[in-house]
């Protein structure tokens, strides 16, 4: 390509990107100026006159009303405005005589960037219903509800970066690929590239990892908390953010196989901090939601009460989104020890009925949803953080308190949502470490690294797993945990 010609495609890249967003021209006065607008048709509605389109651009969940004069406009062009068509307006903003909006756009000039044939166009402007929608998860971002969940979710996911950032704490990026299976729960997503049809075997007859490409058995990450007691062990204050793997087969509203998760690591912290910190940075991260995506979330509420008007009576939630929000934002966590929850599982009126499918006859028992959501929903109403469980139902790493029969655990338990974090102080003391991992059958010499950090200047030190999906469950009240994140990964569904 020639200087020239090359020079002349600058130019129009510059001149495309020259839009106004929707978000910016409702926020200030544009009246008598010429603009142009690019964004996606909602509706359109025509008389003999005139033409109102509905137009969104991404920017807001608000649509910006174009009003396109068939004397200016010709007749081929406005054929072609239909749901779904991506166009480019340019003209006058003026004032709106219509209710509901100050401005409009007196289009001078459209042009079609992209058809949408209305024949076979699958969103139609009615209600869909997110089962369907889950389908076309390709172009469910198109709609109001999606729209203001993935605003929401990126406003969610700043006010994680700001928080840390402003605290001090590093973000470190932990491997993806691990030979590890941090959580011992041997769920794990197996990486290789070994012919599947035909893998090398050793002489008993088990496949050789050794000819595989990391010369081992490898796996997608569980978590990244024992690389980031690493990087705690030097930074001080850490967290991580990022993708994490489970393969298993749990098909509920709360599970996905893929998953991001929010991991602090805190060197000189103890259980109480740890709890202190995460209640502190969870009421941040909605606080910053509830301020900078005040439209987003009126809209989620409104949907959200329509939801809650085809439930059961005795299954619809007491508040409403936004009060659950603030009701979380403004009030104290309840905090109690597993012991304590365990005496008021046992005393209670499902228990004591046959209510709960799992009954709660022990100390040592697990506790399933119906339990932690009984003491959030009906006992305490509010969010719970529940510590010190037994050892035997924990992971290997947390730290032995003084009984010897409890761990320095915690979970936080929200309404509607049940565990929305996991997290604990770590065993910083080398030989309960080792004889936690023997009485597991945890094998040492694979963790000599992380083993190391508990030879070479250990301390006291404590974090927490945030299940970043769950968080934006909460935030935005979507019910099914699949229509918070783009394109759901769960047990038979990878599309997309
Ligand atoms: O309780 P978990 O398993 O804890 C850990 O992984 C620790 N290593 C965290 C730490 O201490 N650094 O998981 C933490 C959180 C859960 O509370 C839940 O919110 C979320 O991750 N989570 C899931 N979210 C979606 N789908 C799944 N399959 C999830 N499993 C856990
Ligand atoms: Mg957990």
């Amino acid at each position: 390509m020639g200087r020239a010609q090359e020079l002349d495609l600058t130019k129009k890249v510059m001149a495309f990107n020259k839009r106004i967003k929707i978000k910016s021209l409702l926020e200030s006065d544009f009246v008598g100026q010429e603009v142009t607008l690019m964004g996606w048709v909602r509706t359109k509605r025509s008389n003999k006159n005139v033409s109102f389109v509905a137009l969104n651009d991404g920017s807001t969940i608000n649509n910006y009303q174009v009003v396109a004069d068939p004397t200016i406009i010709e007749e081929d062009i406005l054929k072609r405005i239909t749901t779904g068509a991506c166009i480019k307006i340019t003209g006058q903003i003026v004032a709106s005589q219509g209710a509901g909006q100050s401005s409009e756009i007196s289009a001078s000039a459209i042009e079609i960037l992209g058809d949408a044939d209305p024949e076979k166009y699958p969103l139609q402007p009615k209600k869909h219903s997110l089962e369907f929608l889950r389908e076309i998860a390709h172009l469910r971002m198109r709609t109001n509800t999606f729209g203001a969940v993935f605003r929401v979710r990126h406003t969610l996911a700043y006010a994680v970066h700001k928080y840390f950032n402003d605290k001090g704490f590093f973000y470190i990026h932990t491997p993806i690929i691990t030979a590890s299976d941090a959580e011992g729960a041997g769920e794990t997503f197996k990486v290789t590239t070994l012919d599947l049809k035909n893998p090398p075997l050793n002489e008993d007859g088990s496949i050789n990892y050794k000819k595989d490409f990391f010369e081992r058995e490898a796996n997608l990450t569980v978590s990244g908390q024992l690389e980031g007691e690493l990087a705690a062990m030097a930074l001080a204050e850490i967290y991580t953010f990022g993708p994490t793997f489970r393969a298993e087969n749990s098909n509920t509203t709360r599970h996905l196989a893929e998953f991001w998760m929010i991991e602090p690591e805190m060197a000189f912290y103890d259980a109480e901090d740890n709890q202190d910190l995460a209640e502190d940075f969870l009421q941040y991260v909605i606080r910053y939601a509830l301020e900078h995506c005040q439209d987003d979330l009126a809209f989620l509420d409104k949907r959200a009460a329509e939801e809650e008007q085809s439930k059961k009576a005795d299954q619809r939630s007491e508040l409403g989104l936004m009060e659950r929000l603030r009701f979380v934002t403004e009030n104290k966590f309840e905090r109690l020890t597993y012991t304590e929850a365990i005496d008021i599982l046992r005393n209670s009126n499902p228990n004591k009925k046959k209510k709960f499918q799992y009954l709660i006859e022990e100390w040592g028992a697990d506790l399933q949803s119906e339990h932690e959501r009984f003491l959030v929903e009906k006992h305490f109403k509010k969010p719970v953080i529940l510590t010190d469980y037994p050892k035997e139902i924990k992971s290997f790493y947390m730290r032995l308190n003084e009984d010897g029969k409890t761990v320095a655990a915690m979970d936080i338990l929200f309404p509607g949502i049940g565990e929305i974090v996991g997290g604990s102080q770590r065993e910083e003391r080398l030989e309960n470490l080792t004889a936690r991992m023997e009485e597991m059958h945890i094998p040492q010499e694979e963790m000599w690294w992380y083993l190391d950090t508990r030879r070479f200047g250990a301390t006291p030190h404590a974090g927490f797993g945030l299940g970043f999906e769950r968080l934006v469950q909460f935030v935005t009240g979507m019910g099914n945990i699949r229509d918070v994140i783009a394109f759901p990964r769960t047990p038979g569904s990878a599309e997309f």
